[in-house]
């Protein structure tokens, strides 16, 4: 039976929705909207999912950090024993902050700076994802400047078509991401031949919201003969890094699941001396938070009407950017008639709209909540229009963690400074 959220540990109940065994109306009385809320429950088992499809390989699941960098969320992964995708200083410091552990941290991105570089290796992360010639030569510095040796991977750009969103598609010649197909080899045996580097992967990622396992059967095809042509060329790896990218269901789609969509990856590494690395983020987060916001105000329009709520985009943005449709559903069931209205948030902009067009049975004061906002969620949110960012909470079963405290205004331009009376 298809469950009736894609959240799984929501439910409907006389107390209106329940995560876990939590009611939102308390989270809200509580704590306040907007509030991202997540299920521990639902983390936990969408982490252990990857884990018992990889049972007997040797694998490590890095969770993407710039889905949801709480660390309350990370800790919870940290806790499972995962690895983690980071892709600046600031993610480094938050999974250690949160209790990952540096050898299990692989750092990807295009443009990582000399203090990254020093940062990360002073920990001893795992693995560098390297994007460049010129990044190759830069770390090869910087881990000469420390007297340390880098181990790294390289990222690269397979040329497939993931069939996703183009804003996060990567894996295109096109894209900034990764190095060329055709330049691998040579780039591999300058990075063996650099002293202070250590060749142990290779690395790609071809984009996000994937709903067909085929774009990456074929991505990993091409990654595995490459290693096979790096081995006859004496460089042997240690790991295969095939990123992260696994959709999710928001409204109607279909994603395999995640045992299905390893499944021909599996197949593939069969007998293969390579471990396995993942860096899933919206598969392991998407579907275990909501975001809880409440109605300020109904206001009828001329064309249509509008639900004019109190989180908007600066909270959530991928409605405006991408056109994201998160599923919109009263917090309690109220015996209205239904109205077609537009969600949207108190944000000057005609773009700050969180979903269009839905059936809501509400008044004015009612709580709604937007599914599937686990990732890419606060984790992109802003203060535009100043407004002080969402708290945000953990639920585990019947208990609730607040794991970020709502920002306060004064917070928002404590780094600023008006000019002293005799500057002006
Ligand atoms: N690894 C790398 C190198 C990545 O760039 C990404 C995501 C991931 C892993 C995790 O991908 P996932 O499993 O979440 O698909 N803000 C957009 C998604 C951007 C994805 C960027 N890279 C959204 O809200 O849809």
């Amino acid at each position: 039976m298809k469950q009736e959220f894609p959240l799984p540990t929501l439910t409907r109940s006389a107390r209106g929705l329940l995560i876990e065994q939590v009611a939102l109306g308390d989270v809200a009385a509580r704590f306040g909207t907007p509030v991202y809320v997540y299920s521990r429950a639902a983390l936990t088992d969408a982490f252990n999912t990857y884990q018992h499809a990889l049972e007997g390989r040797q694998a490590l699941v890095c969770c993407s950090v710039k889905a949801n960098s709480n660390l309350g969320v990370l800790s919870v992964f940290a806790q499972l024993g995962a690895g983690f995708d980071i892709v600046s200083g600031g993610e480094l410091a938050r999974v250690l902050a949160a209790g990952g552990r540096a050898e299990c941290v692989v750092f990807s991105g295009v443009g990582k700076s000399r203090a990254e570089m020093r940062q990360a290796l002073e920990v001893g992360i795992r693995c560098f994802n390297v994007e460049s010639a010129s990044e190759l030569e830069r770390l090869n510095e910087v881990a000469a400047g420390m007297g340390k040796t880098a181990p790294v991977a390289l990222r690269v750009n397979p040329n497939v078509d993931p069939k996703t969103h183009p804003y996060i598609s990567t894996g295109l010649r096109s894209n900034k991401f990764g190095v060329a197909f055709g330049d691998a080899l040579a780039l591999y045996q300058r990075a063996a031949a650099l002293p202070h580097l250590r060749v142990c992967g290779i690395d790609c990622h071809i984009g996000s919201q994937l709903l067909d396992p085929a774009p990456m059967v074929e991505a990993a095809c091409r990654l595995l003969d490459l290693a096979d042509r790096l081995a006859g060329e004496g460089i042997h790896l240690e790991h295969i890094d095939l990123g992260g990218g696994l959709g999710i269901r928001y409204r109607d789609e279909v994603p395999p699941t995640v045992g299905a969509y390893l499944a021909p990856l599996l197949e593939l590494f069969e007998g293969r001396p390579e471990a396995l690395f993942f860096e899933p983020g919206r598969s392991l987060t998407g579907n275990a938070g909501l975001l809880l916001t409440r109605i300020e105000y109904l206001k009828p329009g001329e064309e249509k009407n509008f639900a004019i709520v109190d989180a908007a985009m600066n909270d959530l943005i991928r409605p405006s950017l991408y056109d994201g449709w998160h599923a919109v559903v009263e917090v309690a069931a109220r015996d209205v008639p239904k109205r077609t209205a537009d969600v949207v948030g108190p944000i000057c902009e005609s773009g700050d709209f969180l979903a269009r067009g839905r059936d809501l049975a509400v008044e004015e004061g009612d709580l709604l909540a937007l599914l599937s906002a686990g990732a890419y969620g606060m984790s992109m949110s802003s203060n535009y229009n100043s407004r002080p960012r969402a708290a945000e909470v953990l639920v585990d079963g019947q208990a609730v963690h607040l794991v970020r405290t709502r920002e306060t205004v004064e917070s928002l331009y404590a780094l600023e400074y008006p000019l002293l009376s005799s500057q002006l």
